[in-house]
């Protein structure tokens, strides 16, 4: 399918060897770290020297990217762990400690689309989709506060367009990447006292497993789609730039602009597409996350 395949990534890998003292102190813990943005990210990170553990459920895709991480000749490690279980998430710091030492940098990376409208759901995926999108990056976050405050850390959240304009057949994506707006405006009261940078992603569309044939599914020619390398280079240099938001595309701005403006004519478009949000999000083309 040419038209979402990726573009090709063409600046030199060596541009962007920038040593910079906020990341002197490693290493980073990236959740949904083996495929899609999260990869882009431990790319960069260790390109900058970092160390990096990657974690998510298919310990095919982790090693995969801890073995291009390595390439750099930082310590990359894979460590398969299902976020959306609390007993798992309580173990994680110590898991990364171990392999690591004490983390530096949190990436929350890890999501999943959870689309459909709510009568389509299956039983499980509601709880699931918060569990992974909302429960995991806070809680993993608490679990981490005395690694992140002891080397003054950072912290990094990924929500969406739709925390800031809700998509029809995306309730639980919605409510999940809102929950984690509020909740990172709110943290940055704890944390910037303490030391800890947080910053807050709005990622543009991104060739992805998540992505991946929406816009066939929605029977649209294409999306412009960024490279997930590409995003995750410029959020690693969002990060070490000190910036704490990276605000939505453009575009992205103009339809959230517009929906404060006049939420009534943003309604009645997305309403008009109510059909193909639900292709686009229907649950079997969220499922797997395969990349
Ligand atoms: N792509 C976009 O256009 C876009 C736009 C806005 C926001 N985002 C956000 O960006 C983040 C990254 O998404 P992506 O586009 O890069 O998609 P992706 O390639 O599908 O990445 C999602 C990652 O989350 C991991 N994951 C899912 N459930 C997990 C669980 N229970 N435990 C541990 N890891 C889990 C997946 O690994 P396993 O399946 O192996 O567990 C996968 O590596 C997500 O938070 C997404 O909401 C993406």
């Amino acid at each position: 399918m040419d038209s979402l395949r990726p573009q090709k990534h063409t600046q030199p890998y060596s541009a962007f060897r920038i040593p910079h003292s906020a990341f002197r102190a490693g290493p980073a813990l990236i959740t949904g770290g083996g495929t899609g943005i999260g990869r882009g990210v431990a790319l960069a990170l260790a390109r900058r020297g970092v160390d990096v553990a990657l974690v998510g459920r298919r310990a095919g895709p982790l090693a995969a990217t801890a073995r291009a991480a390595a390439a750099y000749g930082v310590r990359a490690v894979a460590l398969p762990a299902d976020v959306a279980d609390p007993m798992v998430r309580a173990a994680l710091p110590d898991r990364v400690r171990a392999a690591l030492g004490p983390v530096r940098i949190l990436f929350h990376c890890a999501g999943v689309a959870a689309g459909g409208e709510l009568g389509d759901l299956a039983d499980g995926t509601l709880e699931q989709a918060i569990a992974v999108n909302l429960s995991a990056p806070l809680d993993l976050t608490r679990r981490l506060l005395p690694d992140l405050v002891a080397g003054r850390g950072m912290v990094v959240l990924l929500a969406s367009e739709t925390a800031l304009v809700p998509l029809p057949a995306a309730a639980v994506y919605s409510a999940g990447k809102a929950g984690l707006r509020a909740a990172a405006e709110s943290l940055r009261y704890e944390l910037a006292p303490q030391g800890v940078r947080l910053l807050v992603v709005y990622p543009p569309m991104t060739a992805t497993a998540m992505t991946r044939g929406m816009a066939a599914a929605a029977g649209l020619p294409r999306f412009p789609l960024a490279h997930p390398a590409a995003v995750g280079e410029r959020i690693v240099r969002a990060l070490e730039s000190g910036r704490t938001t990276l605000p939505p595309t453009p575009g992205d701005r103009l339809l959230a602009w517009a929906y404060t403006l006049a939420p009534w004519l943003v309604r009645a478009v997305l309403q008009s597409q109510r059909t193909r949000f639900r292709q686009m999000f229907a649950e079997n083309q969220v499922e797997g996350n395969g990349d």
